[in-house]
């Protein structure tokens, strides 16, 4: 979506609220917040570091799981240079439970940047917070919002989710675009003066009264503002689509050529997926076989050849240099694979390992057998410009 167009959505959702409902809606939201939020230690100061500890812990894991975790880290790394100080299983034993170790080793690489660009001060502005390793524009936001009093969106699930109800939001909450739509909203009824509690604000409404399913609208300090409420559509928000299924289908490409030059090439089916297209043979295997199959071609990398290739292959796994073999006896395999391409289709996603094998001479069969220059002819469906791509890349190919 362009720019325009996004501002434009922005402006629609937001054209019944002059600046004199904000205010209102600012001020009785503000005062709901200051008599109900929650207590919780994060929030006894503006330490920005505090903030980003919580707010990463926050992002996969219930406040009330958070709570102890919270309080024995900043027991054990009490500043950003103890962090990035901090020995590795020290760092993981104090994340271990949590899940998601990814998201702990990010914040000790942030941390170490923060040591060596920024003197050890959590930077304040956007930019500098985005540059840092684990922060999105979400953990961006509620940090310059919540610690540094920047009038910042900081949109996640439980923003869109109120949004949504509150302003009649119909955009699809699971497409990453609409993230910016909620960005527009919030900027334009976010408070000035205290934009660290109006974000705080939103995360308790969300959680305590504007829950995901039946909200408590009767006890809603926003009730009167709120489209979803005078509408009685509370069930309609937020829009969200249905993730399609996509199922992982694997193959092997036996690309062939003979003496000649010439590539043997399969016109695929009538019917069903890339209907008449043409690529290599694909021959589909089973996820584990494809799997064994991969791992032998990577570990044939890192030697010389692809000659080895049988002595490392445990007695009960399929192997690659075997299978070749068996699918085509007459073709000398020179190498186990030469690569692997991904293709995503709407419902499917190809996984595809390049084998590479060579006929000693002119293959006495004369059909499916294509000089380079006749492929011009042959419509190629995307996974196979990608294999041909792997193999002018790895020089199997002349341009
Ligand atoms: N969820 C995400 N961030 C939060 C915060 N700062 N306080 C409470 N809940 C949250
Ligand atoms: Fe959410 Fe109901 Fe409040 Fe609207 S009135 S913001 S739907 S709790």
């Amino acid at each position: 979506m362009v720019k325009e167009a996004r501002a434009q959505r922005v402006a629609s959702y937001v054209a019944e609220w002059p600046e004199e409902k904000v205010a209102a809606f600012q001020q009785d939201f503000l005062a709901w917040y200051d008599e109900e939020k929650r207590h919780l230690p994060w929030r006894e100061s503006q330490d920005p570091y505090r903030i980003w500890v919580s707010e990463i812990m926050l992002q996969q894991t219930q406040v009330a799981t958070v709570i102890p975790y919270f309080e024995r880290f900043m027991a054990w790394f009490p500043t950003i240079a103890d962090l990035a100080a901090a020995p590795e299983d020290q760092l993981l034993k104090a994340w271990e439970g949590l899940g998601y170790y990814s998201r702990v080793r990010n914040m000790q690489i942030a941390a170490q940047t923060i040591m060596e660009e920024h003197g050890g001060e959590m930077p304040r502005d956007l930019k500098s917070l985005l540059a840092l390793k684990g922060i999105g524009p979400y953990t961006a936001g509620a940090i310059a919002s919540i610690a540094f009093n920047q009038p910042e969106p900081a949109v996640d699930g439980n923003v869109m989710r109120v949004f949504s109800r509150l302003f009649g939001i119909t955009e699809d909450i699971a497409k990453p675009a609409t993230r910016f739509i909620f960005e527009g909203v919030v900027r334009h009824t976010i408070s000035h003066p205290h934009p660290s509690e109006f974000n705080q604000a939103i995360m308790d409404l969300g959680a305590t009264i504007c829950t995901p399913t039946s909200p408590k609208c009767e006890m809603c300090p926003l009730a009167a503002y709120c489209l979803a409420f005078q509408s009685d559509e509370r069930e309609k928000y937020p829009v969200k689509s249905k993730k399609t299924k996509v199922t992982p289908h694997y193959y092997l490409a036996l690309a062939m050529q003979d003496a000649e030059g010439r590539w043997y090439l399969e016109q695929r089916p009538s019917t069903g997926l890339l209907a008449n297209f043409w690529t290599f043979p694909l021959l589909p295997l089973d996820k584990k076989t494809y799997e064994h199959f991969k791992q032998q071609w990577e570990d044939a990398q890192t030697r010389d050849t692809g000659e080895q290739i049988l002595e490392l292959v445990a007695e009960d796994e399929p192997s690659l240099v075997e299978y070749l073999k068996e699918e085509s006896s007459e073709v000398i395999w020179q190498k186990a694979a030469v690569g692997e391409i991904q293709h995503v289709f709407s419902h499917q996603k190809w996984h595809i390992l390049i084998a590479y094998g060579y006929h000693a001479e002119k293959s006495y069969e004369e059909k499916g057998w294509y000089l380079p220059t006749a492929w011009s002819e042959l419509p190629f469906p995307k996974p196979q410009q990608k294999i041909v791509d792997v193999l002018l890349d790895k020089a199997y190919l002349e341009d």
